[in-house]
């Protein structure tokens, strides 16, 4: 398989008046033209794992690896220039939070057609068919109407279909989504994910996909990494994630709700030291 991203001892630690916060604490793994995804309580580093790969961790971080490859391509050593070119056209993140990261006194339309542009040299009117055909693609009813609204003008779902149309407008190889779902109601998610499985299936792209959801993770990716404290603690084929071995895993395998079943007491997570050590 090919390696689109290589990743050896990731760390990122945050230097904070209560000293050192060390978010990701040597994280490695390869991704290849598939769906990864990566699961872990909340803190566990995921965000800041994604934030890093694509260069948009906060300046007052630190950031080091042995390896942090790019189809090759070392993104520590590359220039600014170089990897801003890089991010948005070959690769690509949508933020936990889109309403943070439209900017909001730019419509909807505009922005992505930015982004086109900013990357390929096309006619205006080129960029805003392609925009508008993007919007159409993630299922946004309305493209033209929406074209010309503001992010604050939009509801939470439509943000975050805004922003994946914004982060595929250029068609990139490796696409990190954090939580990209997570405002959508279930139809329309599953109609999301079929645009990102189909980009994977038919392009070949490199999905890095981070969820809370235990259940859709192990349907819709092929690999899972399981995040704690920093590290990743297990990796298993996602198909295989109910026969997962690490205790952590298991705790919050034990913790998803099943209908009809008996939910007195609420089960608790264990954690124990040793597991982050
Ligand atoms: N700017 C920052 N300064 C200090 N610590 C930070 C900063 N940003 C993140 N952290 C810390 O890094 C750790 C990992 O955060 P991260 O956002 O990667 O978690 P996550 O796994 O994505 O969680 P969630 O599931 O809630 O999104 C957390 O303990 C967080 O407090
Ligand atoms: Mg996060």
């Amino acid at each position: 398989m090919t390696r689109l991203l290589e990743v050896e001892d990731l760390r990122v630690s945050f230097p904070t008046r209560n000293g050192l916060v060390e978010a990701v604490r040597g994280v490695s793994f390869t991704l290849g033209r598939e769906r990864l995804g990566i699961v872990g309580e909340s803190g566990s580093g995921k965000s800041q794992t994604g934030r890093a790969i694509m260069g948009l961790t906060p300046t007052a971080a630190k950031i080091s690896a042995k390896r942090l490859a790019f189809d090759g391509n070392d993104l520590l050593t590359l220039s600014p220039a170089k990897r801003r070119a890089l991010r948005g056209k070959r690769m690509a993140m949508v933020l936990q939070d889109p309403k943070y990261s439209l900017n909001p006194v730019m419509t909807i339309g505009r922005q992505i057609m930015e982004t086109l542009r900013t990357h390929e040299h096309i006619s205006g009117s080129d960029a805003r068919q392609r925009t508008l055909d993007m919007l159409e693609a993630v299922q946004i009813r309305d493209p033209l109407r929406v074209f010309d609204l503001y992010p604050h003008e939009v509801s939470g779902g439509m943000g975050q279909r805004a922003m994946i149309a914004m982060m595929l407008v250029c068609g990139p190889e490796l696409m990190i989504a954090d939580e990209p779902t997570s405002a959508l109601d279930v139809t329309v998610q599953l109609e999301v994910l079929d645009i990102l499985d189909h980009l994977v299936e038919e392009r070949g792209m490199g999905l890095i996909f981070i969820s809370h959801d235990l259940r859709l993770v192990s349907s819709f990716c092929d690999r899972v990494l399981v995040m704690y404290a920093g590290r990743v603690v297990e990796e298993i084929e996602a198909s295989r994630l109910s026969e997962a071995t690490h205790p952590y895993t298991r705790g919050l395998l034990n913790c998803l709700p099943q209908i009809e079943a008996d939910r007195h007491p609420l089960p608790v997570l264990e954690r124990k030291p040793e597991w982050s050590a």
